[in-house]
């Protein structure tokens, strides 16, 4: 539905180094990291690595609970221990580092492991510890003890003066911590709407960045990607509201950048009515941000044509989603996931989109969701060779593709939280006043709360807050703000 609706546009940005070389090249004076840089480890080793993690996560968060020579910090420690003794009598140490919410171990950036234990590296980098190695030579006392630091809570190493004070004081001979690098999470919103927009604009940022980059064949930074996303999920799961409210921000210009934002909110938003999973929003999150990255290896002149496309730049059109998948692929340490999603959203719930597949397999749910959010916003969007739909027709298209083109599961819960009359829309309501949709109902997806511009004159009005659930009044139908010279910015 929306392959012909969203199309790109270019801009420049800067230019970064690949993430593989900033890493190696930042990461200080510390002594356990400077060695990492050299470290290999078998691929039996990396194998186990999950294994490591899994008890190293497990038995932080039973020392929370219980001393540890309580029996299940105990077994926690019991557990750790053998996994760390094994790479021991494999002649080599244990060395993890928590760089900016990506997980190093040895010389590789584990890509999957960073999703699944993120919030491992959350909370280590929480304490300050930007690197962890447990040396040849660790002892089940020691490693108890380490355990009993490593798991204190933020206030308890500030007040201890610092994590490596504590480490000293615990004369830990064999563990080792680095602070470097220590992920730094934005402070609690102050101002919600604030943190929304900032959100917003890193999306939007990010992906003129990576136009650039991936036009003049450069590496794409995967944990700054990250970040942008870690960003988005922390801002929807919080204020849902406001970020949905931005995501009818279009820019005629900038269409990609900003559509890429948007879809990537959309379907944070609706993924979020079915669960609040964090690896499972981020994942998602990556996959809709760079769902379209394969337009910028198609020509600009076919993707802003404003006329009918050849057959031949039609072919070229519908390789998008291939090309997408290839650059894709070719960022280190990007989830595999967004290859997927990237690859299969223009495949349709009913398979009957391209690319296709042989034999045919359903797409993921991932896709299906970005999707769903892809089609709206590109339906709502204006462009060389199509005008915006109003708000309310293309949420008739979308309930018109459910079962077909879309998860008709997905479609519902996407009209139930953005209301038939999404935010932003301008609508005239059944006493002939004009206002301009704030959010949708809790209740009706039908009755929203609308700032009421203009009366029934169409002279405008000191706006006016109606919540039309709690009225008799009802929408009679959208209007396009440009026919009625309306700049909805100015009343948001
Ligand atoms: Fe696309």
């Amino acid at each position: 539905m929306s392959d012909r609706n969203d199309r790109m546009s270019s801009s420049e940005g800067d230019v970064r180094e690949p993430a593989s070389q900033s890493h190696d090249g930042t990461v200080g004076s510390d002594a356990v990291v400077g060695k990492r840089a050299g470290m290999a480890y078998s691929y039996r080793q990396m194998e186990r690595v999950r294994e490591l993690l899994t008890s190293l996560y497990a038995v932080r968060r039973t020392a929370k609970f219980y001393p540890m020579d309580h029996p299940a910090a105990v077994e926690g420690t019991h557990g750790l221990m053998d996994v760390v003794a094994r790479f021991h009598s494999e002649g080599v140490d244990v060395e993890l580092v928590f760089f900016e919410g990506e997980l190093v171990f040895g010389d590789k950036l584990l890509a999957e492991e960073s999703i699944l234990f993120d919030q491992l590296i959350r909370d280590m980098a929480s304490i300050g510890a930007g690197s962890l190695s447990f040396l040849q030579g660790l002892t089940f006392p020691e490693l108890s003890r380490a355990i009993a630091v490593l798991s204190s809570e933020q206030h308890e190493i500030e007040h201890a003066g610092g994590l490596v004070r504590m480490i000293e004081e615990a004369q830990l001979i064999h563990v080792r911590v680095g602070e470097v690098h220590v992920y730094e999470r934005p402070e609690p919103a102050e101002d919600p709407e604030a943190s929304a927009h900032e959100a917003y604009e890193g999306a939007v940022d990010i992906m003129r960045e990576i136009d650039s980059l991936i036009r003049h064949n450069k590496v794409v930074n995967s944990g700054q990607v990250k970040g942008v996303v870690r960003n988005l999920v922390d801002n929807v799961l919080s204020n849902r509201h406001a970020m949905l409210e931005l995501t009818g921000l279009k820019n005629y210009d900038d269409y990609t950048f900003y559509h890429s934002a948007n879809v990537a909110i959309l379907s944070l938003a609706l993924a979020s009515t079915l669960t609040n999973e964090y690896r499972f929003l981020s994942s998602l999150g990556v996959g809709a941000l760079l769902h379209d990255i394969g337009k910028m290896k198609v020509d600009l002149s076919i993707l802003n044509k404003p006329g009918a496309l050849t057959a031949e730049e039609w072919a070229l059109v519908r390789q998008h989603p291939v090309y997408g998948a290839e650059q894709a692929a070719l960022i280190p340490g990007l989830d595999k996931s967004a290859i997927v999603m990237i690859l299969e959203h223009h495949m349709r719930y009913d398979s009957s989109g391209y690319p296709q597949r042989v034999p045919r397999s359903p797409q993921h749910l991932a896709s299906r969701i970005v999707a769903v959010a892809d089609a709206y916003d590109a339906m709502t969007s204006r462009r060389s060779y199509s005008a915006a739909r109003v708000q309310d027709e293309a949420m008739s298209m979308l309930a018109q593709g459910a079962g077909t083109a879309h998860d008709d599961v997905l479609v519902r819960l996407f009209i139930s939280m953005m209301g038939v009359y999404p935010p932003r829309t301008v609508v005239q309501l059944s006493d002939g006043r004009t206002g301009i949709v704030t959010r949708p109902s809790d209740v009706d997806p039908l009755k929203p709360r609308i700032r009421v511009i203009a009366d029934e004159a169409g002279h405008i009005i000191d706006p006016v807050v109606v919540d039309l659930a709690s009225t008799d009044l009802g929408v009679e139908r959208c209007l396009d703000p440009q026919s009625i010279n309306i700049e909805v910015d100015d009343y948001m």
